[in-house]
């Protein structure tokens, strides 16, 4: 039986940082008020020029560092992204090109907050069922982009950056399951209304911009994070105190909070990074597990519990011996 376990991790934040007490010369909005109701301190913004692709890439290389693998060696590439750097050809394909890597599969997921949690259970599959070896999957968002900067309700939540991971088949997992839902019947709760279909003119508009219903967000977020929990330690006959690291989608500090006292996990047990970089959307799990990887808090051989919820509405959960 084949198995797919993380073989090394990788985040990038653009260089330019903005705090919160810019917002107050912006909108309505104080450096009090942010920190109180989200716990987010600051957020990277990524330069006028640099893309989607290009913070994948460079967390992706450091990814790949880590995996001790060749570049040669990845066979699958998954990004997760809801802000790619073109309508066509995917992400996916823009990475796997300066990556000089050809003919592997390479795609986009769009699965907005949830997208990193989707893009592991599909290299999980494809690992699984012998489709690939070493997989390259990337959480990677631009959404200073999408953002109405006179809205502040929603520009004080978001930020830019990546995550990566390489997956690795291995003969005892590694990843134990993946849980993955969507509700589509809350679309506007959580949306950018325009798109391509639905003509270019919208493009220009206030449409293209995040609208969040923030109230109905929230509740639905903490309900779900706990739902996904239950499922996911019931599917392995796991005990919650079994797990040794809770990290969670980094959106909201009260959400985290909360996702954790369903778990009777102390906060020293969750990674939270929310409040340097906002919420990354599919960014957030990638960068705030290697973040914990890295300064030496996550150990080999560790129970972990990843959980996400986005617009759709999409959740997931991914149960992982790291
Ligand atoms: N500064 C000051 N006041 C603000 C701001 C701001 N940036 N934003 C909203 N307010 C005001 C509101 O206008 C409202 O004023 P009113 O009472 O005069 O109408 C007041 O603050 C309270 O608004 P609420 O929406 O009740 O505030 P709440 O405590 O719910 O916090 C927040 C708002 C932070 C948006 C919260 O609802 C939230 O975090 N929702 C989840 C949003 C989220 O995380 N979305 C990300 C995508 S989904 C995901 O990743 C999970």
């Amino acid at each position: 039986m084949t198995f797919s376990r993380i073989a090394g991790t990788g985040g990038y934040l653009p260089e330019r940082v903005m705090h919160n007490k810019e917002f107050e010369k912006l909108v309505d909005t104080s450096d009090e008020w942010i920190r109180e109701r989200t716990g987010i301190k600051r957020r990277h913004l990524a330069a006028d020029n640099e893309t989607t692709s290009d913070m994948g890439l460079a967390a992706a290389r450091k990814a790949i560092d880590a995996a001790d693998v060749a570049v040669s060696d990845i066979d699958l590439i998954i990004v997760a992204t809801t802000t790619p750097d073109k309508v066509f050809p995917s992400t996916a394909c823009i990475v796997q090109r300066r990556l000089k890597l050809h003919t592997i599969p390479a795609f986009d997921i769009h699965a907005a907050c949830s997208g990193f949690i989707y893009g592991l259970d599909v290299a999980n599959r494809f690992i699984r069922t012998g489709g690939a070896t070493n997989a390259l999957v990337i959480g990677s968002e631009t959404y200073s982009r999408i953002i109405d900067w006179s809205d502040r309700g929603t520009c004080v939540l978001f930020g830019d950056g990546a995550g990566a991971m390489v997956l690795t088949a291995a003969g005892e997992p590694g990843i134990m399951s993946t849980h993955i839902h969507a509700d589509g019947a809350f679309e506007e709760a959580l949306h950018v209304p325009a798109g391509i279909s639905s003509g270019y003119d919208a493009i220009r508009t206030e449409s293209a911009f995040i609208q969040m219903k923030g109230h109905e967000v929230f509740k639905k977020a903490v309900s779900t994070m706990g739902s996904i929990a239950k499922e996911t330690l019931s599917a392995n006959n796991v005990d919650k105190h079994d797990i040794a690291w809770l990290i969670p989608h980094q959106a909201n500090l009260r959400i985290i909070k909360a996702a954790a006292k369903k778990l009777d996990l102390p906060m020293d047990r969750v990674v939270v990074t929310v409040d340097e970089h906002a919420n990354t959307s599919s960014a957030s799990i990638p960068l705030a597990l290697d973040v914990a990887i890295r300064d030496g808090r996550i150990k080999r051989g560790e129970l972990l519990l990843f959980e996400a919820f986005g617009a759709g509405f999409t959740w997931g959960s991914v149960l992982v011996r790291y």
